[in-house]
């Protein structure tokens, strides 16, 4: 029997707040107490027990999820930790890259997939999909009250996979296709890949954070240029888009007949001083140029199951898409990939809020050791992503230098911001998903060698 020890706003949405407060004691606090140094550090939304109850000074956490443990990911197929040999040419370094997380996934979705393990059948996935599509569309209404219907979704392995198919569906061999940089190294690929031309419009930098250049996007938009590629939130400026930019973003493509591709892999990942809207919700008149692209596999830590999803409200626009997929017989999800999804969308929200406090007071944790120990090293707020852009120029090293420093003495991996870019020299990205006693190891050591530069 649960046992209520305090409850203070619950008009908190989230309730890992430290107003809103409840404890169902068997669960969350007998197996976890912290102490007060954590406490004072403030990482932990803990509170004081009553004394008739508790021996004073006992400290209650209240965190549900253990985002703390540090996990030993080598050995175990993944990227970011088996590839580092490979990618910085030495092992032994601490990894802060390629953007998924060092956290064990939702309970819920490990959950699914064991019952499909359980079962130990892995035949083909079901080409019937609508409780999949249902489980999106509930999520984009009930998560960002945008109203879908399960119609209007289809699926694909990857974002990249939908992006890469869009661009070659809805854009002709050489046509030009706008890309925001710096932005995440496949908006330029892709676009090459697909026989297009990148044309850049790059993102501005002002005292209060990036923004897009509308001016200067109207004068690239010349009548061979047919697309443009949007990151939202995005990456790795952390920006996340203000309905007014989104509006004005749309209404200059609707009236230039561009079509958009709008990657929202992070619309779950927003900070709470920050909202996500998503560009078709923004401006509905763009539906028939725009396919929006979104998945579980950032928010939930499932990159590797390959599920994502395309949402198009204009029925030409998906059947056109789908076609796009279904040439290379792409157009589906893999069943584990099913099964998480679903759960992801349909159970996991606890957890996803949970994930949110935790990467917010990394986030503030991050900003204040740099303003403390870092001071010639910036970085604009982070509105959103687990991924941060770290702005080294004042030192006035290339980016080989500055990684080369990192790597091998600082002994951390960083993505080269030159990657990309032309505007990401002098900056490098540092991914924030992991425990805290790691991505606090991971800062001392870049303090250690840059500090005192
Ligand atoms: C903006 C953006 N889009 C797409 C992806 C990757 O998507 P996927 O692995 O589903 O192809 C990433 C991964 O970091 C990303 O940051």
């Amino acid at each position: 029997m649960p046992i209520i020890l305090g409850i203070c706003s619950a008009a908190r949405k989230r309730w890992a707040d430290p107003f809103a407060v409840f404890i169902h004691a068997p669960y969350y606090f007998l197996p976890r107490r912290r102490s007060f140094d954590n406490m004072s550090c403030g990482r932990f939304r803990v509170l004081r027990t009553p004394p008739y109850l508790f021996p004073e000074g006992t400290v209650l956490d209240m965190t549900r999820y253990d985002f703390d443990s540090r996990i030993d990911r080598r050995g175990t197929s993944c990227e970011k930790w088996d590839d580092l040999g490979h990618f910085f040419g030495r092992e032994d370094i601490l990894p802060f890259w390629v953007a998924d997380m060092d956290f064990r996934s939702a309970p819920e979705i490990i959950d699914a997939l064991r019952a499909q393990v359980a079962l130990g059948i892995f035949g083909y996935p079901t080409e019937y999909t609508e409780k999949y599509k249902a489980a999106v569309a509930y999520w984009e209404s009930h998560r960002h009250g945008w109203d879908i219907s399960p119609d209007e979704v289809g699926f694909m392995p990857g974002v990249v996979t939908g992006m890469s198919a869009a661009i070659n569906e809805f854009t002709s061999p050489g046509d030009g296709v706008v890309i925001q940089p710096p932005v995440y190294p496949p908006f330029f690929r892709e676009v090459r890949h697909n026989g297009r031309k990148v044309v850049e419009n790059p993102l501005l930098e002002t005292e209060d954070g990036y923004v897009m250049d509308f001016e200067h996007l109207k004068d690239v938009l010349k009548p061979n240029v047919t697309a443009l590629l949007l990151c939202s939130p995005h990456n790795p400026t952390s920006r996340v888009w203000k309905t007014e930019e989104l509006k004005t973003l749309g209404e200059i493509c609707a009236e230039r007949d561009v079509f958009v591709i709008s990657d929202e892999i992070h619309q779950d990942l927003v900070y709470s001083d920050a909202k996500h809207v998503p560009l078709a919700k923004a401006c509905p008149e763009l539906a028939s140029r725009l396919v929006t692209l979104a998945a579980p596999s950032k928010t939930f830590n499932i990159a590797g199951l390959r599920a994502s999803a395309w949402i198009a409200s204009d029925a030409k626009v998906a059947q056109r898409m789908h076609q796009a997929l279904f040439r290379f017989h792409i157009a589906g999800i893999n069943m584990m990939g099913l099964a998480a999804l679903e759960a992801a969308y349909t159970k996991c929200e606890p957890w996803l809020d949970e994930l949110l406090a935790y990467l917010e007071q990394s986030r503030d944790f991050v900003e204040s050791f740099l303003r403390d120990r870092l001071p010639r090293v910036r970085m604009k707020h982070p509105e959103g992503t687990y991924i941060f852009w770290l702005d080294f120029r004042d030192y006035g090293m290339k980016n080989s230098e500055i990684t080369d420093i990192l790597v091998s003495r600082a002994r951390v991996g960083l993505n080269d911001g030159s990657a990309f870019g032309v505007q990401g020299e002098g900056f490098v990205r540092l991914n924030i998903g992991c425990p805290f006693s790691q991505l606090e190891e991971g800062l001392n050591r870049i303090a250690s060698e840059f500090g005192s530069r």
